[in-house]
């Protein structure tokens, strides 16, 4: 981020969470609005035609300001945002920032969920430190990375949530974070985000700061229909499709919504999927694990991985069990 640049987020005030469908004009309003040809099969038809739109013939709307630039810093800064409830958001960041940190990577997941944020319950840890005190201690180092340790997971992973402590809440003000991100990003060549789920101060100030940002979707018309309803908001605040990415998780081939229709729902390519294995997960997030960890030849791990190396900018990935498996045709 240039200093001085940052733009407040209250000047783009008037966003709501993204779940209340009074906000944003109903989908089928828009299709009347744009006359295009409905291209939807029958192996698509979970989806109606009025949840099928092209974001760029959609009426302009007035935009909310300019995205800021990222942050400058070394860093790679990797938001993932769920648009609807329990689509994969907590394990997909806890397995991104898990597996980079598996390879010896320096990684610290921040949880922005500050009141019920569930990393450290996905990753099984007791917050020691918090984003309150973290904050005050980056704002002590004057421009400066970190001087202070952050809660460790087994992988390695760090992690950096509020926990329990809401008497700190008042001081977490959207202005304080972008010195916060800045401290972690010196320290840190990856920063991922978990626990964004709405465009509340909050949120758009810490997806302001970062490089991409992760939607994840499933295979549900509710969720298409809510990613959909995110992703012109996130046109609005000036987020194109280079920031904003698609993710598919629960994926199943044979499912209704395929992700053709879920593309042309959205507008943009998926660009990858992990696939549906509730067993394997919820047996992860049970041992506060990652899925790679529990089973590393299962799909789940592996679509991880790639997902992990594409996003990290990881060119020379190192061999793992995945790799193997893949290699001996395994699942
Ligand atoms: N690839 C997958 N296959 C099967 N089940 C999955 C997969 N990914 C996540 N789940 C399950 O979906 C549930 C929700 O996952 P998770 O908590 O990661 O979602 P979330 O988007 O972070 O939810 P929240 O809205 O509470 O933040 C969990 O029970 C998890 O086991
Ligand atoms: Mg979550």
């Amino acid at each position: 981020m240039a200093k001085g640049n940052f733009v407040r987020p209250a000047s783009r005030a008037g966003i709501r969470d993204p779940r209340n469908s009074t906000f944003v004009a109903r989908l089928d309003d828009l299709e009347r609005q744009s006359h295009r040809p409905k291209q939807i099969s029958a192996e698509t038809s979970m989806l109606r035609a009025e949840d099928v739109e092209i974001m760029g013939e959609l009426p302009a709307q007035e935009p909310l300001g300019e995205a800021p630039a990222p942050l400058t810093v070394a860093s790679r800064m990797i938001a993932v945002f769920s648009p609807k409830g329990g689509t994969g958001g907590t394990t997909v960041a806890c397995n991104l920032g898990g597996t980079l940190a598996r390879i010896g990577k320096n990684v610290v997941l921040v949880d922005m969920d500050l009141q019920l944020g569930a990393v450290p319950v996905a990753l099984n840890l007791r917050p020691e430190r918090s984003i309150g005190e973290i904050m005050r201690l980056a704002e002590a180092a004057g421009r400066g990375p970190l001087q202070t340790g952050l809660d460790r997971h087994a992988s390695g992973l760090c992690v950096l949530a509020q926990g329990d402590r809401i008497e700190e809440l008042p001081e977490i003000t959207t202005d304080r974070l972008p010195r916060l991100f800045d401290a972690l990003g010196q320290s840190f060549p990856y920063v991922i985000v978990d626990g964004l789920r709405d465009f509340s101060d909050h949120a758009v100030a810490t997806m302001d700061l970062a490089h991409l940002v992760l939607l994840v979707v499933t295979q549900d018309v509710p969720a298409v229909r809510a990613a959909a309803r995110c992703l012109r908001i996130f046109r609005r605040l000036g987020y194109g499709p280079d920031r904003v990415r698609l993710i598919v998780n629960r994926f199943q081939k044979r499912a209704p919504v395929t992700i053709e229709a879920i593309q042309n729902a959205l507008g943009q390519p998926v660009e990858a999927v992990i696939h549906n294995d509730f067993p394997l997960v919820e047996q992860s997030l049970n041992l506060g694990a990652l899925v790679g960890d529990v089973k590393p030849t299962s799909r789940v791990a592996r679509d991880i991985e790639t997902i992990t190396w594409h996003y990290a900018g990881i060119k020379d990935p190192p061999v793992t069990a995945g790799f193997f498996a893949r290699l001996f045709g395994k699942h």
